[in-house]
């Protein structure tokens, strides 16, 4: 393999399918899987715990610059697995609100960089290829119907859909509406609408891009 570092982002809304793809990827190119998600998670499960106000930007800036997050790859919190714990609907409804705030992406940012600063990544989130990684090697846009993405977030968490619905959808719009660094597809990603394929097709579609921007893909199987 060259010595060069690939960065491929992923990018989208939640259900689209983006940690079950990024991972499958990472694991076929030997790269190393960030779930930046699990970050901000992990930051707003950390404030909870403590009874933090979430809307104190000082305190969670400090707090996402003090907090240790390590990916092995279950999700490390201060020495502690909190890859189930983070999954919570509360945590999610947290980890929304304090990933609205400057200081907090300001922290983590830094991290995802310094990651993929010594290994090749597949790293996704919302911001990877708008903010983290304006230059990444290849962009990809994950998006899928709705009503499809809330079908796979209920099997994912055993929830009914219509549980699920209202605060998927205050989610996404805080996402998208934010100030600091909203989701949004990056001129130069690709779009890919993962609603009617196989997790085989999207994961090929994605595959085929790579391939076909990184050095002929020779390196690549
Ligand atoms: O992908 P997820 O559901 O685990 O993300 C949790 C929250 O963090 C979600 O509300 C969006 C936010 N997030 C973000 O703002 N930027 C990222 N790069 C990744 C996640």
């Amino acid at each position: 393999m060259s010595a060069r570092r690939i960065v491929i982002a992923i990018d989208g809304p939640a259900g689209a399918g983006k940690s079950t793809l990024a991972r499958r990827l990472a694991e076929r190119l030997g790269f190393t899987y960030i779930d930046t998600g699990a970050m901000y998670r992990a930051v707003a499960l950390w404030a909870l715990r403590q009874n933090m106000d979430l809307t104190d930007a000082h305190r969670m800036e400090q707090l996402a610059a003090a907090s240790s997050i390590d990916f092995r790859p279950q999700v490390i919190l201060n020495g502690e697995d909190v890859s189930a714990a983070i999954r919570t609907p509360e945590v999610s409804a947290a980890a929304s609100t304090v990933a609205a705030l400057a200081g907090v992406r300001r922290a983590l940012v830094a991290r995802q960089r310094e990651i993929a600063a010594s290994t090749s990544v597949v790293m996704e989130g919302r911001d990877i290829g708008t903010v983290v990684f304006p230059g990444a090697d290849v962009k990809i846009f994950l998006d899928a119907d709705p009503a499809e993405r809330l079908r796979r977030r209920a099997a994912e968490t055993g929830a009914s859909p219509g549980s699920l619905a209202g605060q998927m959808q205050e989610r996404d719009q805080r996402d998208r509406g934010r100030a600091e660094s909203p989701l949004v597809q990056a001129p130069d990603a690709l779009y890919l609408d993962s609603t009617g394929l196989s997790l085989e097709e999207a994961e090929e579609a994605i595959l085929r891009v790579i391939r076909a921007k990184t050095s002929n893909g020779k390196e690549f199987s």
